[in-house]
């Protein structure tokens, strides 16, 4: 079974945007350090228009699948952009689209944890990237096999959570820890079964 890998950015006390799930507080620290270690390590996480702007050609490194829900999809849409992660197989979750807008997105829009499975179960060096919104990420947090969060050092106070999902203990073991001379810090954690 490949993973299923929730990599996403969050504030200090844990909240991946403010209410409406708006991180752009946190790009300051995304420095040069920082994108130094993003694009080295996991290319495939930045979407089309960052790569093109940076330059980022690099192949996909952890990754050959990226999941979202709607909600985190439809910021690319209203951009005008269909694929913001063309060089993945992009997967959106949605009750509310019934045709994909693109080529190279499939929609999931009936038994989402069953998708998960089967894409779990496909042969692939690469895993499978959550890339969230919280919704998303509450309904597969029992399907996720690792976390990967970028901490910024900000607190917000309240916000969007990192799991819309009700209170239940899940174990976790650390397995890297990297920090930046901002303050930022990484940890990789793998759930315990
Ligand atoms: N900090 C970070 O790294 C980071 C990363 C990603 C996203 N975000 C933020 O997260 C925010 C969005 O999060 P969110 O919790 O509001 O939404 P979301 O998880 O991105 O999307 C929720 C939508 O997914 C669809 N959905 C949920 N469960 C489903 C299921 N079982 N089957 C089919 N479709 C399902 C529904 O779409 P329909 O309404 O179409 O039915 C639902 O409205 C954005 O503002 C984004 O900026 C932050």
């Amino acid at each position: 079974m490949r993973k299923l890998t929730y990599f996403i950015a969050c504030s200090i006390d844990g909240f991946i945007g403010d209410p409406q799930g708006d991180a752009t507080s946190m790009y300051r620290f995304v420095d040069a350090e920082f994108l130094e270690f993003l694009t080295g390590e996991y290319p495939e996480t930045i979407a089309a228009q960052g790569r093109e702007a940076l330059g980022v050609t690099a192949d996909n490194k952890r990754f050959d699948t990226v999941i979202q829900g709607r909600n985190s999809y439809q910021l690319a849409l209203d951009m005008g952009i269909t694929s913001p992660y063309g060089h993945l197989r992009e997967i959106v979750a949605t009750r509310s689209l019934t045709e994909s807008p693109d080529g190279n997105v499939e929609l999931i829009t009936g038994d989402l944890v069953g998708r998960v499975r089967e894409l779990k179960a496909e042969d692939s060096p690469r895993g499978i990237w959550l890339c969230g919104g919280s919704a998303v990420a509450g309904e597969l947090i029992d399907e996720i096999d690792e976390l990967i969060i970028k901490t910024y050092p900000q607190v917000y106070g309240s916000g969007m959570p990192m799991f819309g999902a009700g209170f239940e203990p899940r174990d976790f073991e650390l397995n890297d820890l990297r920090v930046f001379g901002n303050g930022a810090f990484v940890r990789t954690y793998s759930r315990k079964r």
